[in-house]
């Protein structure tokens, strides 16, 4: 048993949300609340205005972290979930073929075999080595005349690997498909311009890399692209039509939103551009490789995705012999106040590339915020679990 008294967490699942958020984001959400949380363009008293200036700046500053010239393209939703909905849905037609990857998350998986079994879309996957790496000349390969999207994360939840994309996107343009990352991984932590790389749709949450709370991600849209909205109804502009309006943000964000959300996302954005994604990034790759080292030499622990020394996210995944991954989470969790997440990660097929399909696998991941002496505190921790197996 080996709790440490001055940091009751060790918080290692910053892949699935981070935590703790830097001050500014909760300091920005308390004056939301307290000052403007009104319901933002939807009357014209000072503090709906207010309100409609926290999403203006919001935007703008994912803007700037994004590459994207004109905010309106970024539009808000509750998640990278929501977002990826928005993307698959509202462009994807009966007929219309569509490539994806071997190590999509079911937030792509998911929407993408009901556009296959209710709307008739055609599905490929296309595989993964077992590090995670996609080569792009496969997709290449299977792209048809009918291919209307390519969709990949940028970087695997289950393995921490990371995806050509600016490959990728040149096949997509060559071929006149749309280019859907999933931004879920990288978002705040690698550097992301679209229209450098020549991604048309970027999902991404706020409450990973962002710092910023649950309940908050986005879209980017190309201009050329229209989707069809997911979601009817009231924006606070053009009432008196009966059509969504076309104009953006308001057609892809009809509701009330999230306003003190969106204030705490603003906080964290401008905490990462303080920063650089690319700085945190690479803080956290370092992090990596210093756990990685230490847990390649437990005996029975295989390490997952890429190996030491290569290019990953903040993720280390591992799988311990004859212990399943739940009661490895279970024991740090309750032995040593370390969390991690266990299972499959809502990426059943990323498992099958790793061979990890009977019982999963234990994902320990970091964050802005996390210390040597925490991944220390973990691989020492593992050590004393495998070695009381
Ligand atoms: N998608 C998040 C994860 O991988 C929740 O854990």
């Amino acid at each position: 048993m080996n709790r440490n008294a001055d940091k009751p967490v060790i918080y290692l699942d910053h892949a699935a949300t981070s935590w703790p958020k830097p001050a500014a984001v909760l300091e920005a959400m308390h004056h939301s609340m307290l000052e403007e949380a009104a319901n933002p363009g939807r009357g014209g008293h000072r503090m709906a205005v207010s309100a409609g200036r926290v999403l203006m700046r919001t935007r703008m500053e994912l803007g700037r972290l994004f590459g994207v010239s004109n905010p309106n393209d970024i539009v808000f939703m509750p998640n990278t979930t929501a977002a990826l909905n928005q993307a698959i849905k509202g462009l994807l037609r009966s007929g219309d073929h569509v490539i994806a990857t071997m190590i999509e998350h079911n937030s792509v998986r998911r929407p993408l075999e009901y556009m296959r079994r209710e709307h008739g879309v055609q599905v490929d996957y296309v595989q993964a080595d077992e590090f995670g790496m996609i080569n792009p000349s496969e997709i290449a390969a299977l792209c048809r005349p009918n291919t209307r999207m390519i969709v990949c994360n940028h970087s695997s939840n289950l393995l921490g690997s990371i995806l050509p994309v600016a490959d990728i996107a040149e096949i997509a343009k060559s071929r006149g498909a749309v280019l859907l990352v999933d931004a879920a991984q990288s978002a705040g932590v690698m550097d992301i311009h679209v229209e450098h790389l020549g991604i048309d749709m970027l999902a991404f949450p706020g409450h990973k890399g962002l710092l910023g709370p649950q309940g908050t991600g986005g879209l980017y849209i190309h201009p050329s692209i229209d989707l069809i909205p997911l979601i009817h109804g009231g924006t606070g502009s053009q009432s008196e039509e009966a059509d969504q309006p076309s104009i953006r943000p308001d057609r892809y964000e009809a509701g009330t939103p999230n306003t003190v959300g969106i204030a705490g996302l603003g906080a964290g954005v401008r905490h990462v551009l303080q920063e650089g994604p690319a700085v945190i990034g690479r803080r956290e790759w370092e992090l990596t490789q210093l756990l990685m080292g230490r847990l390649s030499s437990v005996s029975g622990l295989r390490l997952l995705g890429p190996k030491l020394g290569e290019p990953r996210t903040g993720i280390v995944s591992f799988t311990v012999e004859s212990m399943d991954s739940a009661k490895v989470a279970f024991r740090l969790d309750r032995e040593y106040g370390i969390a991690v997440r266990a299972g499959y990660h809502c990426t059943p097929l990323a498992h099958r590339v790793s061979n990890t399909t009977d019982g999963g696998a234990v994902r320990s991941s970091v964050g802005c915020d996390t210390t040597e002496a925490d991944t220390e505190a973990l691989a020492n921790a593992i050590v004393e679990i495998v070695g009381s197996v």
